[in-house]
């Protein structure tokens, strides 16, 4: 299942590293072709001739041989995998990965990877539930790494919580899971926009809303990592994403995106609408910040274009396009309505009466709404929701076929 699939496998200096031969013996019994790349540190606590007589590879962990002083090099490592999981990671090697530290070869090769990176954290729970941990974590994230999070249990401390590495099996399961897509998208360009918009009203005001951009970045990663070529427009938000995969266009108002989604909607296949775009805009914002004077002040609004209903309208045969909704009542019926008027294929529609669902959070939750049928989510993270959302439309494309 996993046959001619090429996988570089870091491993660090931490006691989970023991568990890592059990992985690549999964992955080779599967089909896979491995190579490992170790940290310094790592082989105190595995020894590299159990990793080359389970990869059939030399091991590689300098950056020569001191041997014949041949170079190994970290760029031909990274141009070879189809996929690098690094597990386990230590925290210093999350900390030097976030800043660009190369002092081994196996960060020098992830900073070359232009492959997919998967990172399965470990370390004690103390440690993992550091500031400086979880930062690190979550830029390595915005940079495109998948995270397998550490699950909670014994640690090798004695102590018991969170920062336990994923156990070998479950790796491998995500390793499958996502190889089994990779190829899902492949030629297809999509466009998504993401995250809120500015209006301005003066220089230094505008009119906004809470909107993270999280959810579009997801699936803007789920249709990367399965083989698009994505085009992220994305209003302002403190999140970003690097992926070889995605063009990331940033930004401010309503009529900027507009004018950004219809320059690209003629050549996407697939174009996912989930910014919350404002729907108006102040007439004339003032060019010298507005004084404080009178008891009121009235802003005279106008409607900004919707982008959805537009390229709705717009619409060529085999394109498909996908709008969201956020409704208070009547959700579903509203929902539907929203699917004709605005010309979508599908309407995500976000559900405001949950907790833990909706703006801000890392997790949502979602119905599918199509002409045919409405398929109502649990909650889950915003990266599931996002798998979600590409697996539907991977199903409508063939069925369009
Ligand atoms: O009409 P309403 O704002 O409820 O519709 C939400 C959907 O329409 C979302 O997919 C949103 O991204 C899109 N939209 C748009 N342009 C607007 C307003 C909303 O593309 N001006």
């Amino acid at each position: 299942m996993l046959k001619g699939k090429k996988i570089l496998v870091g491993i660090t200096g931490g006691i989970a590293a023991y568990k890592i031969p059990l992985l690549v013996r999964l992955l080779r019994k599967a089909g896979a072709e491995v190579k490992v790349v170790m940290t310094p540190a790592a082989k105190d606590f595995v020894t590299p001739l159990t990793l080359s007589t389970l990869t059939g590879h030399p091991v590689w962990s300098d950056f020569f041989n001191p041997a014949d002083g041949s170079w190994h090099s970290h760029v031909e490592l990274g141009l070879w995998a189809d996929l690098f999981v690094i597990a386990p990671v230590t925290a210093t090697t999350l900390g030097k990965m976030h800043h660009g530290i190369a002092d081994n070869l196996l960060l020098a090769t992830y900073l070359s990877a232009r492959c997919p990176v998967m990172l399965a954290p470990a370390m004690d729970l103390d440690m993992y539930k550091h500031p400086s941990t979880t930062n690190n974590i979550k830029a390595l994230e915005q940079y495109g790494n998948i995270i397998i999070a550490p699950g909670s249990g014994e640690l090798a401390s004695g102590l018991c919580g969170e920062g336990r590495m994923e156990e070998p099996e479950n790796i491998f399961q995500r390793i499958k899971d996502f190889l089994a897509f990779d190829k899902m998208f492949e030629g297809k360009k999509v466009l998504i926009t993401a995250g809120p918009t500015y209006e301005p009203i003066d220089p230094v005001r505008f009119i906004g809303n809470h909107s993270s951009g999280r959810m579009g970045i997801e699936i803007a990663k789920v249709f990367a990592n399965r083989g698009a070529k994505v085009t992220l427009v994305l209003g302002p938000t403190q999140l970003s994403v690097n992926h070889p995969s995605i063009e990331l266009l940033p930004v401010t108002t309503a009529v900027e995106m507009f004018e950004a989604c219809m320059a690209l909607s003629q050549t996407s296949d697939i174009m996912v609408m989930s910014a919350a775009v404002a729907d108006y805009r102040p007439l004339k914002p003032s060019d010298k910040k507005i004084k404080k004077q009178d008891e009121n002040l009235s802003l005279e609004l106008v409607k900004n274009p919707d982008i959805l209903k537009t390229l709705g309208r717009n619409k060529k045969s085999g394109q498909m396009l996908v709008g969201f909704a956020l409704e208070t009542d009547n959700a579903v019926e509203n929902a539907r309505i929203k699917l004709t008027t605005k010309g979508a294929d599908l309407i995500v529609l976000n559900s405001l009466a949950d907790e833990g669902a909706g703006f801000g959070h890392n997790t949502n939750k979602v119905s599918l709404i199509t002409a045919e049928a409405t398929e109502h989510l649990p909650l889950m993270p915003k990266s599931e929701v996002a798998a979600h959302i590409a697996d539907k439309i991977n199903r409508m494309l063939l069925q369009l076929q």
